[in-house]
């Protein structure tokens, strides 16, 4: 059962929404080497066919500039803002790598996403609303576009029992149901700059959609074409429950 659901074919022609966190792209500065590693590994899916949306999460600077906001007093709205304006900075790096293959501005809309996705173009999405994250920004991306399939990139390589870098006894679901993740996060309190795997706006959307979703380490990221042909991964598989 295990290994059926960690091998799965996923097509030929697969539509897929990627969240690549800021924890990767920009752990605490822009990473060039794997924000080059991204935009090459999205080439190759394209010249295999396969339609794709993307959203990059802030990293460290969004956080950084968070903190900052908060020392001068502004509000938690204004610092989710300025959260999303390095989510789409971040975007645009991206963007830069990818060259003619992208739309050459962050999407704001889910519709504008789309279209450029149907022109066969690579959209690029930061955060839109405050309140959440760009996982949120990615669950609701997948599901209005039909995406067949969700896939997260975090720095952790998939979800825990607890947070992997406080508690060295964490373990690593292998796979889990949308119900599961909902529970696992549902108790988190969604602060601006928050750190969690799953923000819970985006564990709920997966529950109620089913969406078949992935969340990897960086180390996938190359192995991303092979993984769509039913390879094996290190990750966490999240099922319908
Ligand atoms: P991220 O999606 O990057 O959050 O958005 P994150 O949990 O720090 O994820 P990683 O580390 O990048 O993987 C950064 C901040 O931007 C605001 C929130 O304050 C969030 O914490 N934001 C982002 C929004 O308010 N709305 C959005 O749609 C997206």
């Amino acid at each position: 059962m295990l290994i059926i659901w960690r091998r799965t074919y996923f097509g030929d022609k697969v539509r897929v929404t990627f969240c690549f966190g800021g924890s990767i792209l920009a752990p605490e500065e822009p990473d060039v080497g794997c924000i080059r590693e991204v935009a090459q590994t999205l080439r190759a899916l394209k010249s295999q066919r396969h339609e794709i949306l993307v959203v990059t999460g802030g990293g460290g600077p969004s956080r950084k500039y968070i903190e900052v906001a908060r020392k001068l007093k502004a509000s938690s709205t204004l610092c989710d803002i300025i959260g999303i304006d390095v989510t789409r900075l971040n975007a645009r790096l991206l963007i830069a790598a990818l060259g003619n293959l992208a739309e050459q501005k962050p999407l704001t809309t889910f519709e504008e996403a789309i279209r450029v996705m149907l022109r066969d173009k690579v959209p690029v999405m930061g955060g839109i609303m405050p309140g959440q994250t760009t996982d949120a920004v990615a669950a609701m991306l997948a599901n209005s576009s039909k995406s067949k399939l969700l896939i997260f990139f975090t720095d952790v390589g998939g979800v825990y029992t607890a947070d992997p870098k406080l508690n060295p006894k964490a373990k690593k679901f292998e796979v889990m149901t949308g119900e599961e993740l909902m529970k696992l996060v549902a108790v988190k309190k969604l602060k601006p700059g928050a750190n969690m795997i799953v923000d819970p706006v985006s564990a709920k959307l997966i529950q109620r959609t089913g969406i078949q979703t992935l969340v990897l380490g960086k180390h996938e990221i190359k192995r991303l074409p092979e993984i769509l042909r039913g390879a094996e991964h290190s990750g966490t598989t999240i099922v319908p429950g």
